[in-house]
């Protein structure tokens, strides 16, 4: 990236630079800052959510991100740092506008996801942790989302894409790259940016962290199962509780397909 980035909290501000902030970014930095320090106890603990929004400024932790937060938190550069390496949230280099993380862990690698990342890498031409030459996505390799029910799963800026295929995460970073809608499978209806979206890390409400739906239809089968079935919180769910576990001692099966012998309940 180079030149400038508009931002809507702090205006126009340089691309990765190593000169200081300029007099209103500082200004907005240390009025959110102390907005942040005060949620906490000991202010030592706002360095996670003041490291994103440093992210939400530069795009990155950048060094002189790094010194700001430890001048306002009475910290060294070197423990700032230590901490802004450990997480890989955190980026040591400017970030491109869309982080795009393909799931390779076992369930979402075994459905297609190591297919996913194969072809994606290599129709954008970049490897992991690595950003296209516009600065608009950066490609990233991505651990277990706890959505392995809608394997494979690829995320934008922690935004969920349920099911995917090569070609439909190719489609999606390719309508990324020329700024078309994008629609996430759950959650918001629109993709924010990675600087808009570090401001939301570091507490700031956007206002869409409730819109759309948060489970998909394959996460509420069990639910669906239970109500059929009537279990559920109070006496119920404690005879059926007390049922499984006799079951389970008895080494008989547990499963919803195989009710336990003497649950009334699972007979139905
Ligand atoms: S393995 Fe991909 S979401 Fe769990």
């Amino acid at each position: 990236m180079s030149g400038t980035t508009s931002n809507p909290n702090y205006g126009a501000v340089p691309a990765p630079t190593s000169e200081p902030y300029e007099a209103d970014v500082l200004a907005g930095l240390h009025r959110d800052a102390q907005e942040v320090i005060g949620r906490y106890p000991v202010k030592r603990s706002a360095l996670l959510p003041l490291l994103h929004l440093v992210q939400s400024v530069d795009g990155y932790v950048s060094t002189r991100g790094i010194e700001f937060c430890a001048e306002v938190l009475d910290l060294t550069a070197a423990e700032v740092s230590g901490v802004a390496t450990f997480y890989t949230q955190y980026k040591r280099h400017p970030n491109g506008e869309y982080t795009v993380g393909v799931c390779t862990n076992t369930l979402c690698a075994v459905m297609g996801g190591d297919q996913i990342w194969d072809e994606v890498s290599e129709h954008l031409g970049i490897g992991h942790d690595e950003t296209t030459p516009d600065g608009k996505i950066t490609l990233e390799r991505v651990e277990c989302n706890a959505a392995c029910d809608f394997a494979p799963v690829v995320m934008a800026n922690w935004e969920f894409f349920d099911n995917q295929t090569p070609e439909s995460t190719k489609t999606l970073v390719d309508d990324l790259r020329a700024g078309r809608d994008v629609k996430p499978t759950r959650g918001p209806s629109r993709v924010c940016s990675f600087k808009q979206v570090s401001r939301v890390l570091a507490g700031f409400n956007d206002g869409l962290a409730d819109e759309g739906v948060g489970a998909g239809p394959a996460s509420l089968e069990g639910l669906k199962v239970a109500r059929d079935r009537g279990w559920g919180e109070g006496s119920n769910g404690n005879q059926q509780n007390e049922a499984t576990s006799d079951a389970m001692a008895a080494g008989r099966h547990t499963s919803t397909d195989t009710p336990a012998e003497g649950d009334g309940k699972a007979e139905k």
